[in-house]
C-alpha cells in the first residue's frame, strides 16, 4: 500500500474517531466509558475538550436534573455544535461554555469530577498546566477521569504532578482523585 494512500487511511479514521460519527459509537460505547469513569445522577461534572459531544449529550442525560455539567472546548465551532445539539435534545442541565482548558475563569472547588475524554496527550495541553488548573476547579478528594485512545499513555504523567492519587483502570479509564 502507497504512503498516500495510508496517510488517506489514517486521516479518515482520525476524522471518525475525534468526532461523534455513529461508526466510532460501534467500536467505543460511550456509556460503557461513563460506567469507567463512575459517574453518577446528581453530581456537578466538567468535560474538558467536549468536541463535537460525543460524551456530552450521554453524560448530561446520566446526570440528570439533580446534576450538571459545563462542557468546555476552547474553539467556538465546537461550543456551537455541542450548544445546538443540547437545545435539540431539550437538556436544561448543562452549559457549554468556550474556554481554554488551561486557565478556564471557572469558579474553583466547584466540581465532583473532571472528564478528560479523548484529549490528551496534546502538544496543546502541556499537562503541568492543565492538571493545576483541574485541581483547582475540582473539590477536595474531587475525581479525574482520563481515557484516550492514545496506546501507551501512562497514569504517572498525571501522578508525577504530585496533585492526583491513581486509583486505577476501569473499563479503559484512568481514574484519580485529588489530593
Ligand atoms: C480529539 S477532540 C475530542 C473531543 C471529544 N472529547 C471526543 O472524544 O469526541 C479534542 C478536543 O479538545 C479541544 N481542545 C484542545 N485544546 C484545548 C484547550 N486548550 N482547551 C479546551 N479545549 C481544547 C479541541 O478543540 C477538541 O475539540
Amino acid at each position: 500500500m502507497s504512503t498516500t494512500v495510508k496517510t488517506r487511511i489514517t486521516q479518515a479514521l482520525l476524522r471518525v474517531f475525534a468526532s461523534d460519527h455513529p461508526i466510532r459509537r460501534r467500536f467505543s460505547d460511550p456509556e460503557k466509558i461513563l460506567n469507567g469513569a463512575g459517574v453518577r445522577a446528581g453530581e456537578r461534572v466538567l468535560e474538558v475538550g467536549c468536541g463535537r459531544g460525543f460524551f456530552t449529550l450521554p453524560l448530561a442525560t446520566r446526570l440528570g436534573d439533580a446534576g450538571s455539567l459545563v462542557a468546555v472546548d476552547v474553539t467556538q465551532a465546537a461550543v456551537d455544535c455541542v450548544a445546538n445539539k443540547v437545545k435539540l435534545a431539550g437538556l436544561s442541565n448543562v452549559r457549554v461554555v468556550r474556554a481554554n482548558a488551561l486557565e478556564t475563569r471557572l469558579p474553583a472547588g466547584e466540581w465532583d469530577r473532571v472528564l478528560l475524554f479523548g484529549v490528551v496527550p496534546s502538544p496543546t495541553l502541556p499537562l503541568s498546566r492543565l492538571l493545576a488548573e483541574l485541581h483547582r476547579l475540582l473539590k477536595p478528594a474531587g475525581e479525574l477521569a482520563v481515557w484516550t485512545a492514545v496506546p501507551g499513555w501512562s497514569p504517572q504523567s498525571v501522578t508525577r504532578s504530585g496533585l492526583f492519587r491513581y486509583n486505577g483502570k476501569s473499563l479503559d479509564v484512568h481514574n484519580f482523585s485529588s489530593l
